[in-house]
């Protein structure tokens, strides 16, 4: 048994404006945009779920109420369905225990720190998760955990604050959250410092940070008085940065995949990457890339 408290809530912020993704997001929320058959908040969520996380915290914003509703019960389309005589199991993913999800609004879009803080009366005093649904993070090919569980694991040996990382080639470091490492074993790696957005000369490592964390609620009160820092927005890595020292702070390099949903190249390169492995339409897919790369 691990002496630290569990994590029980996961924060999802989805109050962003999905700009990179116009027109596509004018109207739709980025975080519903579908991965072959499944939305990505879907993949953030059963993320979650995979560790026994139980409430699903959703900061959203104008225009954003389709996420939520996507985890309702449909009851017409039930209805059909089951007259039609469908299989209705597609649905089993979207379904939640009643009042495990809630929602908070940023009513702004001033940032990721600032879309974590909108959730500090629903997350307590209890250390919380953190999932960027537009960070789609699968497991390694040929099976393994998620990202969100590779953490928990690791949480529950040091306790404290946990970012997961990955190590991009070193000229891309200054689209991300850059830790500066300590001492490192296996996966775990001390951290030491965080800089969001860093001049490829001044970075601290190629590892940045990649959509997942675990944090203790003491972060509330950091971001409770945080400025702006990179874009002009307030920042969650500012945030961290402050934490360390204070409290123990580890980096875990995620054994599996990762996409950055949030730019087209990503998207595109998750779609076809989830697509070819899929039982119902790999073979299908593989064909139809091999002709379109031919032509
Ligand atoms: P991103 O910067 O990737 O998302 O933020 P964005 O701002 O929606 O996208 P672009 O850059 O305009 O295309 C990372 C995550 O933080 C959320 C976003 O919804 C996304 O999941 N976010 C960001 C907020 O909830 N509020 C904010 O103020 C900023």
């Amino acid at each position: 048994m691990s002496s630290h408290k569990p994590i029980r809530k996961a924060v999802f912020p989805v109050a962003g404006l999905g700009t990179r993704f116009l027109p596509a997001t004018k109207a739709i929320p980025k975080e519903l945009l579908p991965v072959v058959d499944r939305p990505l908040i879907q993949y953030a969520v059963d993320e979650a779920r995979e560790v026994g996380i139980e409430q699903m915290i959703f900061v959203t914003g104008r225009g954003k109420t389709a996420i939520v509703e996507h985890f309702d019960i449909a009851y017409e389309l039930e209805d059909t369905m089951r007259e039609r005589g469908k299989d209705l199991s597609v649905l089993d993913p979207t379904r939640a225990t009643p009042g495990d999800i809630i929602t908070v609004r940023q009513q702004v879009p001033l940032g990721l720190g600032h879309a974590i803080w909108c959730a500090r009366a629903i997350v307590g005093d209890e250390p919380f998760a953190i999932l960027l649904p537009d960070e789609l993070m699968v497991a390694a090919k040929g099976g393994g955990t998620g990202c969100m569980t590779q953490m928990v694991d690791a949480y529950r040996e040091v306790g404290g604050n946990l970012v997961s990382v990955l190590e991009v080639p070193h000229e891309e470091v200054s689209s991300y959250g850059v830790i500066a490492p300590g001492a490192s074993r296996g996966a775990l790696t001390e951290v030491t410092g965080l800089v969001e957005k860093p001049a490829v000369a001044d970075a601290p490592s190629n590892k940045i940070v990649s959509g997942r964390y675990i944090l203790q609620p003491d972060v509330m009160r950091v971001l409770e008085t945080q400025g702006k820092g990179a874009g002009g927005e307030i920042q969650l890595t500012d945030a961290m940065a402050q934490m360390i020292g204070r409290q123990p702070f580890h980096a875990v390099t995620f054994a599996g995949r990762r996409f950055d949903c949030g730019s087209k190249t990503g998207f595109v390169e998750a779609t076809l990457a989830l697509a070819l492995e899929r039982a119902d339409m790999g073979a299908e897919v593989r064909a139809m890339a091999e002709r379109l790369l031919r032509d």
